[in-house]
């Protein structure tokens, strides 16, 4: 188990991208997530634009040492997103909880939004522990990063 303590945040920095790309290979987390992995080609330039990027707050996720998942704050649409992953072998610890709490001390912009598929429970719960609320939820199209599912729209405001 871990402590609050024990979850910490830093800077993500060009020497974790290799962790981070096994990490959004996994099969499990993409079927949690209702996500597409991105190829390394797409990794790669999706992550040197973010790293380049003023706007986009991006931390590893470390317990103690290790690197067990990551979080950003990111502008798309005209909206400041959060998303986050976390190392399958660390799940149901309080993990993706205690780093939230962490990068919403960072991160002064309000509101932020997120997009969950409702069948992701934990994400779900997740949000809600830190005042994200549904505002919307329907159907999202396929696209490259996607399979077409029912999906929620969360307003922290
Ligand atoms: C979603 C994810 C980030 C959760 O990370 P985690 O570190 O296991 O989450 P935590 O342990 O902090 O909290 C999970 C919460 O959800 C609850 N939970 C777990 N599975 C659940 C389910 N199927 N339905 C409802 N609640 C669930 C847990 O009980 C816990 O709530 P609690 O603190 O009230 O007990 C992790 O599963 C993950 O990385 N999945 C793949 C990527 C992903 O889905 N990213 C988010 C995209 S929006």
């Amino acid at each position: 188990m871990t402590t609050d303590e024990s979850v910490w945040l830093r800077p993500v920095e060009p020497g974790d991208l290799p962790r981070m790309y096994d990490l959004q290979l996994d099969p499990e987390s993409n079927r949690t997530a209702v996500t597409i992995p991105r190829t390394r080609e797409a990794f790669d330039s999706h992550w040197a634009k973010a790293l380049d990027d003023l706007g986009v707050t991006a931390r590893a996720i470390l317990v103690g040492v290790t690197l067990v998942g990551y979080i950003s704050c990111f502008p798309m649409d005209g909206q400041d997103h959060v998303g986050y992953w976390i190392d399958r072998a660390y799940w149901g610890m309080g993990i993706a909880s205690r780093a939230l709490v962490l990068l919403l001390l960072e991160v002064a912009t309000r509101p932020l939004v997120a997009t969950v598929a409702t069948s992701n429970g934990a994400s779900l719960r997740v949000l809600q522990k830190c005042g994200f609320v549904v505002e919307r939820v329907g159907l999202a199209p396929a696209t490259d990063r996607y399979p077409e599912c029912e999906e929620a729209g969360l307003v922290l405001r």
